[in-house]
């Protein structure tokens, strides 16, 4: 369905006198803002003190918010629980794996699993749907904030550990049963009842995979079950609203796929400059992509989470300027508002919304900037929001995001397998399938990041990161898929419960790709395999594997392995290709799947959506996008500034 991209920003009434809502209202509507996202801090106003409600004064900001002629978002408030609440029930707090209590002062400082916590939730959230569920400005709810945030998925307290042992019961039913499938005769670590199983932090050293894989699945359930004690309500008292969470980058100890089906619309938190300074695994791209980000961050998660919102997705809160959290906080070059505003619609998302209206002058985020100045005064992003609103004006509707012709398989599952035994310090999932998206989006393609039960018709190549278990049913579909399937190491290496298959890896998927992996080594950069690959040298760099069977070897190593395998449309990467032989196997593969790429510059992306094709300019400098267009530009230049965005109007 067509539709016009829209613009939001959250605000937070409580923080500025009640005399300023109704001009910063205006200055919103007049900005071209339509969405405000309000509440979802402010528990401590909501109830001053126990049992004690006082909603008046929200009902007043929505209100003047809502007779601007605005739409609002509202936030429920249970990311930041009171004093006194946590008074009342100290044992909610979260404990760290190292045993300590995370006490109250700052946010998210609760448990998943404390029972007592979800009622207390269950009844804010209640109390505020009765009073605001029918508001005809109230458009949709934000559930918490940022599930996950300041690594509070895990937490390991009484309340986590008796929900984990019911949680395995109704798993394992049996204690024999359990002790079977987590391989327990090892070290005597079988058990008589679920009574006895810890949670497994405390050992003294490494606990069974089998273990902490089901902890983080069970943790990640709890995330769900938390979240739909106030969707449930809200579906009740507020119909017709979109339920939605604000999701983050590279925090993946939650099955967002899973959280989501409780959600109309998956949001995200996208601080680019923030991210890139804290992301590890971008050295390389630190110093060039400083003040605009790095160019492939961004659409990774729009493309992830909009698979997860099964089409729908939004930016809840975008940066505006230098934040306060990364170790070092540059400041975006002028123009990156309005680049990131535009990338997120070139990937499909409904709203972009920015944090926050005004610079806070208190408190922990004094050093964040908003789209105002502490002073009010409008900073650089203000300007830059409302250029962006004139132009999305301009362009009128914009069909969905539609299904692109290649897809990568998203496992959380499999990331968290590798978390916990990694085997190789390096072989990182988030790593591989950035670099495999990477790969693919530097040739212009379109991406789609699909869950591990999606189907695949219609796709022309479908990429499997290192998809450690593999169920019967994926099996299935992935031999019914007939067009390119590219099989990354590791994949099928173990069962549900982290066996080694009895048959080896890849498992239920030997017959398809027709190998057998007989043996795996790690090792350091400086011990790479060098791989032949159509008479070109290239190495696996991390990782590679001994395989047997009746694929053809497509590529080889120099020490006479097969390195990459075939078997009729199957290829399995035996190893783990370092960057130019995943891009040119890559390349290879895209051309013979006949889908039309594009020689990008460096630093240049585009996606397309409808009828228009967008290229945003992440380079600092101007580049030239002459040989990538061939339509009509209705926005922008060939002659692409740095920072800067063109739009193309397809044939
Ligand atoms: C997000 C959070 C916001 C604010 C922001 C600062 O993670 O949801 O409340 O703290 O970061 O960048």
């Amino acid at each position: 369905m067509a539709r016009q991209p829209e613009l939001g920003v959250c605000y937070y009434p409580e923080h500025w006198p009640e005399v300023m809502w109704e001009q910063d209202a205006a200055d919103m509507v007049k900005a071209g803002i339509t969405h405000v996202r309000v509440g979802e801090f402010a528990w401590s106003r909501f109830e001053p003190e126990p049992g004690t409600y006082d909603f008046e004064w929200l009902a007043s900001a929505i209100n003047t918010l809502g007779d601007a002629g605005l739409k609002l978002i509202l936030g429920t408030p249970t990311a930041t629980p009171p004093k006194w609440l946590i008074d009342k029930m100290p044992d909610m707090l979260p404990i760290s794996r190292e045993g300590r209590t995370r006490g109250f002062g700052s946010r998210r400082h609760y448990c998943f699993s404390h029972m007592g916590y979800r009622r207390e939730c269950a009844r804010i959230t209640r109390a505020m749907a009765e009073r605001f569920g029918d508001h005809p400005a109230v458009v949709a709810w934000q559930t918490d904030n940022e599930y996950g945030c300041h690594n509070t998925t895990h937490s390991y307290t009484p309340a986590a550990k008796s929900n984990f042992q019911t949680w395995l019961e109704a798993r394992y039913e049996t204690i024999g049963a359990l002790n079977e499938a987590w391989g327990n005769v090892f070290w005597s670590m079988e058990y008589l009842s679920f009574e006895e199983i810890e949670l497994p932090n405390q050992a003294v050293t490494e606990t069974n995979p089998a273990h902490r894989w089901d902890y983080r699945r069970f943790a990640s359930d709890e995330v769900k079950a938390f979240n739909k004690v106030q969707t449930d309500i809200l579906r009740e008292l507020s119909p017709g609203r979109d339920l939605v969470h604000n999701f983050m980058t590279f925090v993946t100890e939650y099955d967002h796929f899973s959280v989501s089906e409780e959600l109309d619309v998956a949001s995200w938190d996208s601080y680019p400059i923030g991210s890139l300074d804290v992301m590890p695994f971008v050295r390389e791209n630190k110093e060039h992509f400083v003040r605009t980000g790095d160019p492939d961050i961004q659409a990774y998660h729009h493309d992830l989470y909009r698979a997860c919102g099964r089409g729908r997705f939004w930016i809840m809160e975008q940066q505006p300027g230098p934040v306060n959290w990364a170790p070092y906080n540059p400041d975006p070059l002028p123009g990156m508002q309005r680049l990131w505003g535009w990338e997120a619609f070139a990937h499909g998302a409904e709203l972009v919304s920015y944090f926050r209206w005004r610079q806070a002058p208190f408190a922990q985020e004094q050093f964040h900037a908003g789209l105002n100045r502490p002073d009010g005064v409008p900073d650089r992003a203000l300007h830059e929001v409302t250029q962006l609103g004139t132009e999305l004006k301009t362009l009128g509707d914009i069909e969905a995001a539609t299904q692109a012709d290649v897809a990568i398989v998203y496992s959380y599952d499999s990331h968290w397998a590798l978390l916990n035994q990694p085997q190789g310090q390096n072989f990182s999932y988030i790593v591989q399938t950035l670099a495999i998206y990477r790969a693919l989006r530097e040739k212009g393609l379109n991406v789609d990041f699909v869950s591990p039960d999606a189907p695949l018709d219609g796709y022309k190549l479908v990429v499997l990161p290192s998809q450690i278990h593999v169920r019967d049913e994926m099996a299935m579909r992935l031999t019914n898929f007939d067009g390119d399937l590219i099989v990354l190491p590791r994949t099928g290496s173990r069962t549900v419960s982290h066996e080694i298959p009895a048959n080896l890896a890849p498992g239920p998927l030997s017959e398809l790709l027709g190998i057998k992996v007989t043996r795996a080594e790690s090792f350091r950069e400086f011990a790479a395999v060098e791989v032949d690959y159509r008479s070109k040298i290239y190495t696996f760099d991390r990782w590679r594997e001994y395989v047997e069977g009746d694929a053809e070897a497509v590529a080889h190593t120099t020490d006479g392995h097969p390195a990459i395998t075939r078997k009729k449309n199957a290829y399995y990467i035996a190893g783990w290709p370092d960057e130019a032989l995943l891009r040119d196997f890559l390349d290879v593969r895209v051309a013979a799947a006949g889908l039309s790429i594009l020689d990008l510059p460096f630093g240049v992306r585009t996606r397309t959506r409808g009828n228009f094709r967008v290229f945003v300019n992440y380079n600092p400098q101007r580049v030239s996008i002459a040989d990538c267009v061939s339509g009509e530009l209705v926005l922008g230049s060939l002659d692409l500034a740095g920072a800067d965005v063109a739009i193309e109007r397809l044939a």
